[in-house]
């Protein structure tokens, strides 16, 4: 495999031309644009590596010049200064990766390797949406991609500006435009579920249904006909036939959420249907087709999940085309401010209120705390400090107790009431990491080490 190494530093050029040969490529290099031009008219690069700045028109016209005449191009390009304007202009021009110097050798070897190989760089021809319904493309396609909504405090209805965050909008951006599973990993309220619309939203199906399934949040012995619907008397209960995910979801994106806690039992099932693209509902005779695009999300390590066999590897793999990872608040801090203050202005907006900032003390300890239910936590932090402080300046009083004293675990104990029983403390722990992570028995039960069964049984025995 050939690559065009265009980079006008002649230090990061000899270093990446190293480490490109080392990987066995044959490498061709540039130090402008003109030499680039020159070489593309008499070789053909399987990929094109490019340094130069994309920012501007230039830049752009550029990329697009690469493109003329071969729309299939595999462009991967270096970024100084990771911006969010210079990759969206980047993916308009059909760019298939965006990367921020200094690039981590081992992600660029990743990055190289699944651009040549997978079909998210290779561009199918444009299956016109004139042409009739949607149907699967597993490549982008420039003249159908869809614009990223684009602010100065985020991307979409996304906020924060920090560097991770911008990485994920340049994933968002890209994937949205292809067919490809994606699956989305991240702690609790980091955004999952955004993402997923997001992405929706980005494709060519954004017309069709999102339909999100979430494995967790329904008893498994319905998961089945959930997603699959089922025939009028097919088991107690199922007295009317009844659409599933798949067919409600069909020409639009299919959303499976906690995917990793789906049943063993329905997994092959639901591989099956990836695989062929066709299903019975349950009870049902007849077979159907589905065009849908899957996006499934989850906050376990789904490596983990395979590996403890709660999730098929096989299906991991179906899966997990595209993955993308929401980092968590406390590894962007510099987002918080922002968040905050973003927060902290819809809900007074809903409230029909408006007031002044946040104080310095305030700030300072939204600023050290840890966040463990992540954006949705803060969210919520705002939205109560937004009703206690009127119009006037949010202040420290304004926070939950538990940000404003940095107590260790030892002097909660102390101020435990004598007389309360084990099985008292176990039910109000389990009650406040479902408050702690807006219900999601998933990551209350691994917060709490404990099975999301274990905790299901718990709960109906509390409302007993
Ligand atoms: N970066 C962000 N900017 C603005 N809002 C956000 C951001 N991240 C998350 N949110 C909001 O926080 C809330 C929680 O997000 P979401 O439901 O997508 O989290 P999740 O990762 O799916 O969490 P869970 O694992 O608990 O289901 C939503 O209201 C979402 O709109
Ligand atoms: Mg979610």
């Amino acid at each position: 495999m050939t690559i065009l190494l265009v980079d006008p530093d002649p230090t990061s050029r000899s270093s990446l031309e190293r480490s490109l040969e080392r990987w066995g490529y044959r490498v061709l290099l540039a130090e402008s644009e003109g030499e680039a031009r020159t070489i593309v008219r008499s070789r053909t690069p399987d990929l094109i590596l490019s340094g130069l700045p994309v920012a501007g028109r230039m830049g752009v016209e550029f990329l697009r010049s690469l493109q003329e005449g071969r729309p299939g191009r595999r462009i991967l390009l270096l970024t100084g200064r990771h911006e969010v304007e210079a990759t969206v202009e980047a993916m308009k021009a059909g760019v298939s990766d965006v990367l921020t110097k200094p690039v981590d050798r081992a992600r660029l070897k990743s990055v190289i390797e699944r651009t040549l190989a997978s079909g998210i760089a290779s561009h199918d021809p444009p299956s016109a949406k004139a042409n009739g319904a949607p149907h699967p493309t597993h490549g982008r396609t420039k003249e159908r991609a869809p614009e990223p909504v684009e602010s100065d405090v985020g991307f979409g209805r996304f906020v924060g500006r920090s560097e991770p965050m911008l990485e994920v909008y340049s994933l968002l951006g890209m994937v949205g435009a292809s067919d490809a599973a994606v699956l989305i990993t991240g702690e609790t309220g980091t955004g999952k579920e955004l993402a997923a619309r997001t992405i929706h939203d980005l494709s060519a199906r954004s017309s069709a249904p999102f339909v999100a399934l979430n494995g967790a949040a329904i008893p498994q012995d319905l998961v089945e006909s959930e997603l699959f619907g089922h025939e009028e008397g097919s088991f107690t209960g199922a007295n009317r036939n009844r659409k599933g995910c798949f067919e409600m979801a069909d020409g639009g994106t299919l959303f499976l959420d906690e995917v990793s806690e789906m049943t063993p039992s329905l997994q092959p099932k639901l591989l099956r249907v990836l695989d062929e693209a066709r299903f019975r509902r349950v009870g049902g005779r007849k077979e159907m087709r589905t065009n849908v695009r899957i996006i499934s999300a989850t906050n376990r390590d789904p490596r983990t999940a395979v590996e403890d066999g709660s999730m098929r590897e096989d299906l991991y793999h179906r899966l997990n085309v595209f993955p993308i990872h929401l980092p968590p608040l406390r590894e962007r801090r510099g987002d918080v401010a922002l968040l905050a203050r973003v927060m902290l202005e819809r809900s007074r907006r809903k409230l029909g209120v408006s007031g002044e900032a946040i104080g310095e003390e305030c700030a300072g300890l939204l600023d050290r705390y840890c966040w463990p239910g992540n954006v949705r936590e803060l969210r919520n932090v705002m939205e109560r400090a937004a009703l206690l402080a009127g119009s006037g300046p949010v202040e420290a009083r304004h926070l939950p107790q538990h940000l404003r004293d940095d107590e260790e675990p030892g002097d909660f104990l102390q101020r435990l009431p004598s007389g309360l029983t084990a099985a008292e403390l176990e039910r109000r722990l389990i009650l406040q990491t479902l408050e702690d992570t807006g219900n999601n028995k998933a990551e209350a039960a691994r917060r709490l080490d404990l099975d999301v069964k274990t905790i299901r049984n718990k709960l109906k025995k509390y409302r007993n």
